[in-house]
């Protein structure tokens, strides 16, 4: 027999707040989520967010928070986006009962920037309640007067943007490209399976962090939305995310599918493939969106050859890397209908993160970086020692570096 479920409300994930209603709460919550959607504009609110503390969330005094992050200081400091500074700090035994020693990262609410209020509750509303090995673990929140601030795990290879795009530093392998997808698209997968879907809305490389093993977890959840429930087909939202990472559809009628995340996704398989960021303003005009110049190129295996991450010098699989590209092909498709869903991509993707390393490229290409010194190019098959000057190309920038 059918039982009718009972609407959840967030007085049952926040019973704290509710004393009132003692005896309808001595029953265990719903596990049903809580959404945005359940909160009513004016339950949005300081007090409502001061009674998260019923939640499994710790609450933390400002004064806790700095002296865990040494007063914020620039030592500490790990990077700084639209919601403001992100500093790394050590939770030890004594300061919390119940909580272990831990590294954590802090991130504090630039009061004078876009973000507010807004952001900050969204993230402790969303990742308060959803778990899941990708997703990065929320510890708590601080919320005294204007002051937002969150606390989550610390997570130490950093963004994937820093791991992918950093100059100077040995190119991430290939496998270890396939195991970031993987796992940023089961946390995707995640969020959109869940029993009340979630659109992510800002996928992109510096909001997928990495642990010591290079296990991806989403972060940043601040621009989430309850996906479409019953009949509807989209919700209707004001355009938020990234330039360079938005699907083209949300961006012209700002109808939000989970299909968006997926154009989304889409574009970091690309970046991990070509190893080159979405949007590069130092190029011309017509060359700096990355999706526009490469997604012709995936489908051909001879073209493919020449966008694949030149750093990997030709280190990579190529059947793995032709069916990746076809993966992100389908996944920048201008109609969202004909894009995968999430748990499809995860199943095509299981499989590529098995694959060796092994050589494959015809040519190894050693690219300068802007702020490097010239280096050489040159065929895999080039002796070096003694090897003529005529047979050896250099170039000084990597904007020098055509696609064709
Ligand atoms: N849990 C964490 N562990 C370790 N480093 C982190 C953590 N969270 C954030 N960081 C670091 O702080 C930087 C800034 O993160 P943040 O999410 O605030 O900004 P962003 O992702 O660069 O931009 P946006 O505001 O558009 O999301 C990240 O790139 C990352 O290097
Ligand atoms: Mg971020």
């Amino acid at each position: 027999m059918a039982v009718k479920k009972k609407k959840a409300r967030w007085q049952d994930f926040f019973p704290a707040c509710f004393k009132a209603e003692k005896t309808a709460e001595t029953k265990k919550p719903s596990i049903q989520r809580i959404s945005l959607l359940d909160l009513s504009s004016s339950t949005i609110s300081e007090e409502l967010s001061l009674s998260l503390a019923a939640s499994n969330l710790h609450v933390f005094t400002l004064q806790e928070l700095k002296l865990i992050t040494h007063n914020f200081a620039s030592t500490n400091f790990l990077g700084e986006g639209g919601f403001g500074p992100v500093h790394k700090g050590f939770i030890d035994d004594s300061l919390r009962p119940g909580l272990k020693a831990q590294p954590v990262a802090v991130k504090l609410l630039d009061l004078d920037g876009t973000q507010g209020h807004r952001e900050w509750l969204t993230e402790v509303v969303f990742l308060g309640q959803l778990r899941h090995a990708n997703l990065v673990k929320l510890i708590g929140y601080c919320c005294e007067e204007e002051q937002r601030l969150l606390v989550y795990e610390y997570m130490p290879r950093g963004s994937l943007e820093n791991q992918l795009f950093r100059k100077m530093c040995i190119p991430l392998p290939w496998s270890t490209r396939m195991k970031i997808a993987l796992g940023a698209a089961k946390g995707l997968a995640f969020l959109h399976g869940a029993n009340k879907p979630v659109i992510y809305r800002d996928f992109k490389t510096s909001n997928i962090l990495l642990d010591s093993d290079f296990v991806a977890k989403l972060a940043d959840l601040g621009f989430a939305k309850d996906g479409p429930q019953g009949d509807e087909t989209h919700i209707s939202t004001r355009v938020m995310g990234t330039q360079g990472y938005t699907a083209p559809e949300y961006l012209m009628t700002g109808h939000l599918t989970s299909a968006s995340d997926v154009y989304s996704f889409g574009v970091v398989l690309l970046e991990l493939i070509t190893g080159l960021r979405s949007l590069d303003k130092r190029r011309p005009n017509r060359e700096q969106n990355l999706v526009e110049r490469a997604r012709p190129m995936l489908k051909n295996p001879q073209k493919l050859m020449k966008v694949i991450d030149p750093r990997l010098e030709g280190q990579y699989p190529e059947i793995a890397a032709q069916k990746a590209a076809a993966l992100a092909y389908q996944c920048l498709s201008y109609r969202p209908k004909l894009r995968p869903t999430m748990d499809e991509i995860v199943r095509v993707l299981e499989p590529l993160k098995d694959f060796d390393d092994t050589q494959m490229g015809t040519f190894v290409f050693t690219v300068s970086l802007a702020d490097c010194n010239p280096v050489k190019i040159f065929p895999r098959e080039t002796t070096i020692q003694g090897g003529k000057e005529g047979e050896v190309a250099i170039i000084s920038d990597i904007k020098a570096m055509k696609m064709k």
